[in-house]
Protein backbone atom coordinates (compact mmCIF):
# COMPACT_ATOMS: atom_id res chain seq x y z
CA UNK A 1 0.00 0.00 0.00
CA UNK A 2 1.34 3.74 -0.67
CA UNK A 3 2.10 5.33 2.28
CA UNK A 4 -0.20 8.18 3.32
CA UNK A 5 0.69 11.47 2.16
CA UNK A 6 2.34 13.17 4.90
CA UNK A 7 0.23 15.73 7.13
CA UNK A 8 2.10 16.65 9.65
CA UNK A 9 4.03 19.78 10.02
CA UNK A 10 6.61 21.86 11.98
CA UNK A 11 6.96 25.52 11.61
CA UNK A 12 10.46 27.33 13.22
CA UNK A 13 8.93 30.76 14.78
CA UNK A 14 10.87 33.34 14.49
CA UNK A 15 13.19 33.32 18.57
CA UNK A 16 10.27 30.98 19.57
CA UNK A 17 8.53 27.66 19.57
CA UNK A 18 8.14 24.82 16.74
CA UNK A 19 4.42 25.23 16.28
CA UNK A 20 3.73 21.50 15.58
CA UNK A 21 0.74 20.41 13.48
CA UNK A 22 -1.13 17.57 12.29
CA UNK A 23 -1.72 15.27 14.99
CA UNK A 24 2.06 14.10 15.50
CA UNK A 25 2.73 11.56 18.59
CA UNK A 26 4.66 12.89 20.60
CA UNK A 27 7.06 10.55 22.89
CA UNK A 28 10.52 9.93 24.82
CA UNK A 29 12.89 7.90 22.99
CA UNK A 30 16.11 6.73 25.15
CA UNK A 31 19.53 5.64 24.48
CA UNK A 32 20.36 2.52 25.55
CA UNK A 33 24.10 1.24 26.32
CA UNK A 34 25.78 -2.18 26.29
CA UNK A 35 27.85 -3.84 28.97
CA UNK A 36 30.91 -0.80 27.42
CA UNK A 37 28.53 2.14 27.82
CA UNK A 38 28.33 2.33 24.03
CA UNK A 39 25.49 3.31 21.91
CA UNK A 40 23.30 0.03 20.94
CA UNK A 41 19.67 0.75 20.71
CA UNK A 42 16.64 2.86 21.68
CA UNK A 43 14.03 2.22 24.28
CA UNK A 44 10.35 3.92 24.20
CA UNK A 45 9.31 6.11 27.03
CA UNK A 46 6.37 7.82 27.85
CA UNK A 47 4.11 8.93 25.30
CA UNK A 48 2.25 12.45 25.85
CA UNK A 49 -1.38 13.25 25.06
CA UNK A 50 -2.08 13.45 21.66
CA UNK A 51 -3.13 16.78 20.58
CA UNK A 52 -4.14 18.10 16.99
CA UNK A 53 -1.62 21.32 17.72
CA UNK A 54 1.16 22.07 20.19
CA UNK A 55 4.14 24.31 20.35
CA UNK A 56 7.95 22.65 21.78
CA UNK A 57 10.44 24.57 23.46
CA UNK A 58 13.32 25.22 21.18
CA UNK A 59 14.94 28.25 23.84
CA UNK A 60 15.99 25.30 26.72
CA UNK A 61 14.30 27.55 29.42
CA UNK A 62 10.34 26.28 29.16
CA UNK A 63 9.18 25.29 32.89
CA UNK A 64 6.75 23.14 31.11
CA UNK A 65 9.14 20.98 29.31
CA UNK A 66 8.67 19.56 26.35
CA UNK A 67 6.38 22.36 25.60
CA UNK A 68 6.81 25.76 25.12
CA UNK A 69 5.78 28.67 28.30
CA UNK A 70 6.83 31.55 26.90
CA UNK A 71 10.02 32.16 28.92
CA UNK A 72 11.73 32.48 24.96
CA UNK A 73 10.00 35.96 25.38
CA UNK A 74 13.05 37.04 28.02
CA UNK A 75 15.30 36.79 25.10
CA UNK A 76 15.92 33.77 22.92
CA UNK A 77 18.05 34.60 19.80
CA UNK A 78 16.80 31.44 17.77
CA UNK A 79 18.40 32.80 14.21
CA UNK A 80 18.47 29.58 11.74
CA UNK A 81 22.18 28.93 10.49
CA UNK A 82 22.02 25.28 8.97
CA UNK A 83 22.76 25.04 4.91
CA UNK A 84 19.94 24.98 3.36
CA UNK A 85 21.08 22.41 0.41
CA UNK A 86 19.94 19.12 0.37
CA UNK A 87 21.24 16.22 2.32
CA UNK A 88 23.21 15.19 -0.77
CA UNK A 89 24.77 18.63 -1.92
CA UNK A 90 25.99 18.90 2.09
CA UNK A 91 27.62 15.22 2.39
CA UNK A 92 31.28 16.04 3.52
CA UNK A 93 32.88 12.44 3.61
CA UNK A 94 32.31 9.43 1.73
CA UNK A 95 33.00 5.72 2.58
CA UNK A 96 33.11 3.17 0.00
CA UNK A 97 33.16 -0.60 1.51
CA UNK A 98 32.62 -3.54 -0.67
CA UNK A 99 28.74 -4.08 -0.08
CA UNK A 100 27.92 -0.46 1.18
CA UNK A 101 28.72 3.07 0.80
CA UNK A 102 28.66 5.40 3.88
CA UNK A 103 28.19 8.82 3.63
CA UNK A 104 28.59 11.37 5.89
CA UNK A 105 27.38 15.22 6.87
CA UNK A 106 28.87 15.86 9.83
CA UNK A 107 27.29 19.26 10.82
CA UNK A 108 24.34 17.32 11.06
CA UNK A 109 25.70 15.13 14.22
CA UNK A 110 23.93 14.76 17.60
CA UNK A 111 25.90 12.96 19.13
CA UNK A 112 23.96 10.16 20.16
CA UNK A 113 26.69 7.75 19.63
CA UNK A 114 25.67 5.01 17.95
CA UNK A 115 28.51 4.91 14.93
CA UNK A 116 31.48 4.91 17.70
CA UNK A 117 30.13 1.11 19.08
CA UNK A 118 32.09 -2.19 18.26
CA UNK A 119 34.76 -0.91 15.38
CA UNK A 120 32.82 1.61 14.49
CA UNK A 121 30.70 2.20 11.32
CA UNK A 122 33.01 3.28 9.12
CA UNK A 123 35.52 0.56 9.36
CA UNK A 124 32.38 -1.85 9.37
CA UNK A 125 31.11 -0.46 5.93
CA UNK A 126 35.15 -0.92 4.85
CA UNK A 127 34.48 -4.73 6.41
CA UNK A 128 31.01 -4.90 4.66
CA UNK A 129 31.78 -8.21 2.36
CA UNK A 130 30.87 -9.77 5.79
CA UNK A 131 27.35 -10.21 6.49
CA UNK A 132 27.68 -9.66 9.93
CA UNK A 133 29.44 -6.53 9.96
CA UNK A 134 27.61 -5.48 7.15
CA UNK A 135 23.89 -5.83 9.51
CA UNK A 136 25.99 -3.98 11.90
CA UNK A 137 26.83 -0.73 9.80
CA UNK A 138 23.66 -0.73 8.59
CA UNK A 139 21.91 -0.74 12.11
CA UNK A 140 24.32 1.58 13.68
CA UNK A 141 23.28 4.04 10.29
CA UNK A 142 19.41 3.65 10.65
CA UNK A 143 19.69 4.25 14.64
CA UNK A 144 21.38 7.42 13.45
CA UNK A 145 18.51 9.89 14.83
CA UNK A 146 19.76 12.99 13.50
CA UNK A 147 20.29 11.67 9.64
CA UNK A 148 24.04 12.64 9.68
CA UNK A 149 25.01 9.15 8.40
CA UNK A 150 23.33 7.10 5.32
CA UNK A 151 24.01 4.15 4.01
CA UNK A 152 23.40 2.71 0.37
CA UNK A 153 23.26 -1.02 -0.24
CA UNK A 154 25.13 -1.69 -3.24
CA UNK A 155 24.27 -4.95 -3.55
CA UNK A 156 20.38 -4.76 -3.25
CA UNK A 157 20.44 -1.24 -5.09
CA UNK A 158 18.90 0.88 -2.79
CA UNK A 159 18.89 3.04 0.61
CA UNK A 160 19.35 1.26 4.07
CA UNK A 161 16.53 3.55 6.34
CA UNK A 162 14.59 2.27 8.83
CA UNK A 163 10.60 2.06 8.39
CA UNK A 164 9.14 5.58 10.49
CA UNK A 165 5.62 6.89 10.46
CA UNK A 166 5.53 10.56 10.86
CA UNK A 167 5.98 11.14 14.74
CA UNK A 168 8.26 13.16 17.17
CA UNK A 169 10.50 12.10 20.23
CA UNK A 170 12.30 13.85 22.74
CA UNK A 171 15.72 11.92 23.09
CA UNK A 172 16.77 10.76 26.75
CA UNK A 173 20.37 10.35 26.92
CA UNK A 174 20.48 8.71 30.45
CA UNK A 175 24.27 6.88 30.65
CA UNK A 176 25.36 10.78 30.34
CA UNK A 177 22.72 12.43 32.03
CA UNK A 178 21.44 14.71 29.51
CA UNK A 179 18.51 14.80 27.58
CA UNK A 180 18.50 15.59 23.98
CA UNK A 181 16.70 17.14 20.94
CA UNK A 182 13.61 16.39 19.04
CA UNK A 183 13.97 13.70 16.64
CA UNK A 184 11.47 14.22 14.06
CA UNK A 185 10.88 10.91 12.18
CA UNK A 186 8.99 9.91 8.78
CA UNK A 187 9.85 12.96 6.69
CA UNK A 188 7.82 15.40 8.67
CA UNK A 189 7.77 18.76 6.93
CA UNK A 190 9.69 21.67 8.38
CA UNK A 191 9.39 25.02 7.56
CA UNK A 192 11.67 27.94 8.73
CA UNK A 193 10.86 31.26 9.98
CA UNK A 194 11.05 33.23 6.63
CA UNK A 195 8.79 30.36 5.14
CA UNK A 196 11.98 28.40 3.46
CA UNK A 197 11.18 24.54 3.76
CA UNK A 198 13.69 22.04 4.66
CA UNK A 199 14.44 18.76 2.55
CA UNK A 200 11.88 16.28 3.97
CA UNK A 201 14.18 13.48 5.47
CA UNK A 202 13.17 10.39 6.96
CA UNK A 203 15.55 11.09 10.32
CA UNK A 204 16.66 14.88 11.47
CA UNK A 205 17.17 15.91 15.31
CA UNK A 206 16.25 19.31 16.12
CA UNK A 207 18.00 21.58 18.87
CA UNK A 208 15.90 21.81 22.08
CA UNK A 209 18.43 23.52 23.98
CA UNK A 210 18.87 26.49 22.55
CA UNK A 211 22.40 26.53 22.00
CA UNK A 212 23.12 24.59 18.43
CA UNK A 213 25.10 26.58 16.42
CA UNK A 214 23.08 24.83 13.23
CA UNK A 215 19.61 26.20 14.26
CA UNK A 216 17.18 24.72 14.46
CA UNK A 217 18.97 21.27 13.85
CA UNK A 218 20.86 19.52 16.72
CA UNK A 219 25.26 19.84 16.80
CA UNK A 220 25.45 17.89 19.67
CA UNK A 221 25.96 20.83 22.02
CA UNK A 222 23.19 19.95 24.53
CA UNK A 223 25.93 16.85 25.71
CA UNK A 224 28.47 19.46 26.49
CA UNK A 225 26.26 21.71 28.50
CA UNK A 226 24.92 18.89 30.55
CA UNK A 227 21.00 20.15 29.11
CA UNK A 228 18.91 18.00 30.91
CA UNK A 229 15.82 20.08 32.29
CA UNK A 230 13.68 17.44 33.00
CA UNK A 231 15.75 15.11 34.76
CA UNK A 232 15.50 12.12 32.15
CA UNK A 233 12.51 12.25 30.86
CA UNK A 234 10.68 12.42 34.37
S1 LIG B 1 10.66 28.43 23.07
FE1 LIG B 1 9.06 29.15 24.32
S2 LIG B 1 9.70 28.67 26.32
FE2 LIG B 1 11.33 27.92 25.06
Amino acid sequence: MEKEINKGKIVVSKDGPYLVSGNLPLERAEIVVDENEEACCWKKGKKYPADESYALCRCGKSKTMPYCDGSHMAGFAGTETASRKKYLEQIDAKTLGPDLELFDSRALCANARFCGRKDGTWELTKQSEDPQAKKMAIEQVCNCPAGRLTAWDKKLWKVCEPDFEESLSIIDDPAIKVSGPIWVKGGVQIEAADGFVYEKRNRVCLCRCGKSTNKPFCDGTHTRIGFNPEKDGQ
